[in-house]
């Protein structure tokens, strides 16, 4: 077990995001802890960890699990200065900054992200998820919380089965255990200096696109009670998927990728 006081040394008041940071033995979910610190002046760039959530989340109603003690669970409560128009940006530069903290420690993987904010293997296993809530208010963004759930230490032998088929963790990856601490501080700088350079008007696009899973393959991607198939055309200026159909070429802003599977030689690209 990591000494509690220990996950506030990696904070640093001299920073925005992980000015300061939080540590829960057990909580319900991180997001909703950030989200109700936010009513407070101290509550931008609070990073909350938990070693075990009891009612994490994922997207589209789903649950997160996540062993207690092995992965990092964490959430960080923003008040950004974006516009409302700009705010699906946040979760692409989430996924980037997270993908690269992961990528920094495990340096030989070849981690992707798969949209909207999957960090994954190039077998597609999943290492982390993200889920970003924001609100708006009088046509401001007013508030974000960008939850992230990395599976460090997990190891897939220890994961149930129907995770272990599409999953994985950094330790299984690299062969080793990680310092879940050290990974916190690497996620914390890159994720401020994202959100610094998307807040002065700059786009994560770019560097989401050079680490995207999807282009050039076939993928379904669920849209409530419709399944969208397609060939991967790449990420909109405003992170959307872009959507080779039958149908033609479509932007998607949201879905979920349900299956990914490389693209028959023969077909043609719209
Ligand atoms: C997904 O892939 O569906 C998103 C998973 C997000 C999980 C993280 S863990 C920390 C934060 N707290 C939550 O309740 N969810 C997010």
């Amino acid at each position: 077990m990591v000494d509690p006081a220990a996950w506030s040394r990696v904070a640093d008041p001299a920073r925005r995001v992980g000015r300061s940071v939080e540590f829960h033995a057990e909580i319900g979910s991180t997001n909703d802890r950030a989200r109700m610190a936010l009513r407070e002046p101290s509550g931008d760039g609070l990073a909350v960890v938990a070693d075990l959530q009891t009612a994490g989340r994922g997207r589209r109603g789903r649950t997160w699990a996540s062993p207690s003690g092995r992965n990092l669970t964490v959430s960080v409560g923003l008040r950004p200065l974006l516009e409302p128009s700009r705010a699906g940006l946040l979760g692409i530069a989430a996924a980037v900054a997270t993908r690269d903290a992961c990528a920094s420690l495990t340096p030989a993987a070849a981690l992707a992200i798969r949209w909207p904010n999957d960090v994954v293997t190039g077998e597609d296993e999943k290492v982390a998820g993200l889920l970003v809530e924001t609100a708006v208010e009088d046509g401001r963004l007013v508030e974000a919380v960008i939850g992230i759930g990395i599976n460090v230490n997990w190891r897939r032998d220890e994961m149930p089965p129907e995770i272990a088929a599409r999953a994985t963790s950094l330790a299984d990856i690299g062969g080793a255990e990680l310092d879940r601490i050290a990974l916190l501080g690497v996620l914390l700088d890159v994720l401020g200096a994202e959100l610094a350079a998307l807040e002065r008007g700059g786009s994560p696009v770019e560097r989401f696109r050079s680490v995207s899973a999807l282009d050039g393959r076939r993928v379904a991607v669920e849209l409530g009670e419709e399944v969208l198939e397609g060939i991967a055309a790449g990420i909109g200026d405003d992170g959307a998927l872009l959507l080779d159909t039958v149908a033609g070429r479509v932007a998607l802003t949201i879905g979920e990728v349900v299956s990914v599977r490389d693209a028959d030689p023969m077909e043609v690209r719209m």
